[in-house]
Formats: C-alpha cells, sequence, structure tokens
C-alpha cells in the first residue's frame, strides 16, 4: 500500500495493524520551535480510547503514547518540535487474535475483507489488519500536534444523532461534551440514548450516528483554489475515517431545501470595520477559502458491522455463509469517532495554514 500519508506540508503517515506489536504515525513538516509533550498528546488519545464505557468495544488498551523523535528539550526541559519527522509510537496490549479465527476465512458484510482479499490476495485478519479504527489512534495522536500549528484556532467536536435519535440544538452546551460517555452537546438526549444503546447492543446489533466538528478563530483565507479548497480537503479528511459515508459543510444536505435568500449569509462592517456575518449557512468557507467564521462540518458513520446477528456471506473459498461476528465491537463507532474527527479538521487546518504561508508570506 502507498497511501498512508495525508497532507501537504503538514504531512501525516501513519502505520501498524490492530493486532500488530504496536501502531503509529510520523508528522513530517512541522515547524520548529512549537512546545509539545506527551501528556499534550494523552489527552487527546484519552477521549478516544475503548473501553471507558459500556457504549464502546471493551479492548482494554492504555494507548500509551511515547514520542521517538523529532522533539529536543529547552533549558526549562521543556520540549519543542525541531522541524525534523515527529515519530509517535502506541503500543496494541490486549490483542485478542483468537477471537477473529471463526472470521479468518470469512467475508463479513458491510467490512473490508472482500475488498482487502480482492485487491492484495492476503489479508491480516487479526482484527481487521489495517482496516481495524485501530488506526484511528495514530491519527488522533497526530492531531494533538495539529491543534498546536494555527495560532488561536480550537477545534470541538460533539455526537448529534444516534440512530433516529437527533439532539435539541437549543440545547446546545460545549461544556456538557465532557460530561458524558457519549460527547453529547445536550444534556436532555442523554439518558434515551443510553437506553436506545443497551437495547442495541443487547440484541447483539449496532446503529450509525452524525458527528459535527468545529473550529473556532480560523482566519479568513485558508484553503487553495481550484483543487486544494479546504471543503474539499474537510471532505477528503472525514471520508478516510473508517466508516464514514456522507460529508456535509455548513448546510450541507439542508442547502439543497433553502431559497437563495434564506441561504445567503448577509453581511455588515462589524466593529472591527471587517465584514461580519449574520448567518453561516456556508459552514466558514466560500470559494473554497476560509470566510474567518466558524468552520463547521459533520461526517454519518454507518452502524458497527460486525454484529452478532447473523448475515448472509461468503468466504474465500466460495462458499455461501452465515457470518455472525463475535469479539468486542462498538454497538455504534460514532462515539469514538468524535475526537478522530477533530484530529482530521484539525490536521487539515494546520497543512492549510503552512501552505497558505507558504503561499502569501
Ligand atoms: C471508532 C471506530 C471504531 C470502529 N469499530 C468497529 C468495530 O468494532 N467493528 C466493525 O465492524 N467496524 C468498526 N469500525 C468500522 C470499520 O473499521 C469499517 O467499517 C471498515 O474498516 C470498513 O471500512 P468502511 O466502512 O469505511 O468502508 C469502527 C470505526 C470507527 C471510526
Amino acid at each position: 500500500m502507498s497511501h498512508n500519508t495525508f497532507g501537504h506540508l503538514f504531512r501525516v503517515t501513519t502505520w501498524g495493524e490492530s493486532h500488530g506489536p504496536s501502531i503509529g504515525a510520523v508528522v513530517d513538516g512541522c515547524p520548529p520551535r512549537i512546545p509539545i509533550s506527551e501528556a499534550d498528546i494523552q489527552a487527546d488519545l484519552d477521549r478516544r480510547r475503548p473501553g471507558q464505557s459500556r457504549f464502546t468495544t471493551q479492548r482494554r488498551e492504555p494507548d500509551a503514547v511515547k514520542i521517538l523523535s523529532g522533539v529536543f528539550a529547552d533549558e526549562s526541559g521543556q520540549l519543542l518540535t525541531t522541524g525534523t519527522p515527529i515519530s509517535l509510537l502506541i503500543e496494541n496490549l490486549d490483542q485478542r487474535s483468537k477471537d477473529y479465527g471463526e472470521i479468518r476465512e470469512s467475508y463479513r458484510p458491510g467490512h473490508a475483507d472482500m475488498t482487502y482479499q480482492a485487491k492484495y490476495g492476503i489479508r491480516d485478519w487479526r482484527g481487521s489488519g489495517r482496516a481495524s479504527a485501530r488506526e484511528t489512534a495514530s491519527r488522533v495522536a497526530a492531531g494533538a500536534i495539529a491543534r498546536k500549528i494555527v495560532p488561536g484556532v480550537r477545534v470541538r467536536g460533539a455526537l448529534v444523532q444516534i440512530g433516529a435519535l437527533a439532539i435539541d440544538r437549543t440545547n446546545w452546551n460545549w461544556d456538557e461534551v465532557g460530561n458524558n460517555p457519549f460527547f453529547s452537546p445536550d444534556a436532555a438526549i442523554v439518558d434515551r440514548w443510553a437506553d436506545y444503546l443497551d437495547g442495541i447492543r443487547k440484541r447483539g446489533s449496532s446503529i450509525g450516528a452524525v458527528i459535527e466538528v468545529v473550529a473556532e478563530g480560523v482566519p479568513a483565507g485558508l484553503g487553495a483554489p481550484i483543487y486544494g479548497k479546504l471543503d474539499q480537503d474537510i471532505a477528503s479528511a472525514f471520508m478516510s475515517i473508517n466508516a464514514v459515508k456522507g460529508v456535509e459543510i455548513g448546510a450541507g444536505m439542508g442547502a439543497a431545501l433553502l431559497t437563495g435568500e434564506e441561504n445567503a449569509d448577509e453581511m455588515r462592517i462589524g466593529p472591527d470595520g471587517e465584514p461580519a456575518f449574520l448567518s453561516n449557512h456556508a459552514g466558514g468557507i466560500l470559494g473554497g477559502i476560509s470566510t474567518g467564521q466558524p468552520i463547521v462540518a459533520r461526517f454519518a458513520v454507518k452502524p458497527t458491522s460486525s454484529i452478532l446477528i447473523p448475515r448472509k456471506s461468503v468466504n474465500q473459498r466460495g462458499e455461501e455463509i452465515d457470518v455472525s461476528t463475535k469479539g468486542r465491537h462498538d454497538p455504534c463507532v460514532g462515539i469514538r469517532a468524535v475526537p478522530i474527527g477533530e484530529a482530521m479538521l484539525a490536521i487539515v487546518l494546520a497543512d492549510h495554514y503552512l501552505r497558505h504561508r507558504g503561499q502569501v508570506g
């Protein structure tokens, strides 16, 4: 495989399989003299870590990150980036390959077994190998570094829908996101989601979800038309996350329901003499370039495909079979996808910030 790198100037390469000894990332192109520590990265990894509630997989991974290169301590002992490649390592400690023995030759419907086999003629069936969302821990680690690149930018995400149960947006409170196991900004929906997901889990089923990620403090001007548009790269970043089937920026698919006068983000002169928008249907991007408004993007994840309920499939020997996946799985992958979405948006913004600086100084 030769497509394991994302970004142009801030380049993230990830490596490793779900049940190999370790996974990791190499971040190349990070500017020098940026303070960074393992604790900063760990804080983000801890939010994505499995096994933190009954609503996520019970795989127990500490996900402890080690920085192997690219940093050096200043006189005070603070680690600073040196401008050289930053290598990050996360050990896999709770692999249970035998859980996957039964599906060694089977193609799980909705998973990548069939396509990896068709493409490479060989695949690491232990926990889905490279197709496993275990890989996304490496992205979250790299994203923690990306968050430090654009001055004043804050990237936050939240789960806004599980199945047909959407949050009430009038209840949106960012302070609630860390207070419940779902990253919900709406405290009122938490108990309903818990009951609903308990039912899904007990039936051996799974369900999809929608995640919203918002970046505030993004300066106007990031994004490079025509083929390096900011919204284009955000869509690519989100679509690269496992199980993602839809991406929206701003009003997204809902824009199709609006009239021109409803959709137009009107402008007035703000207190600082700069254009001020009266709404944000554009999601902070016009013509592929950031407007200075918050960037608002959403993605939909499909229901976890490894479920206990048997589904019709085939195996590598060309036989028709029924597949039921035992082992440890997320009943709704959308929950742990929140920090992953944040990381990918932070990586896109870091890359575009450096690309913008490279072109316009
Ligand atoms: C955080 C997260 C956890 C996931 N956990 C599982 C899982 O336990 N079982 C599963 O079948 N798929 C899981 N997935 C999804 C698969 O990795 C994904 O469906 C598979 O690689 C096929 O790729 P595609 O769905 O993008 O086409 C997870 C995805 C994410 C984002």
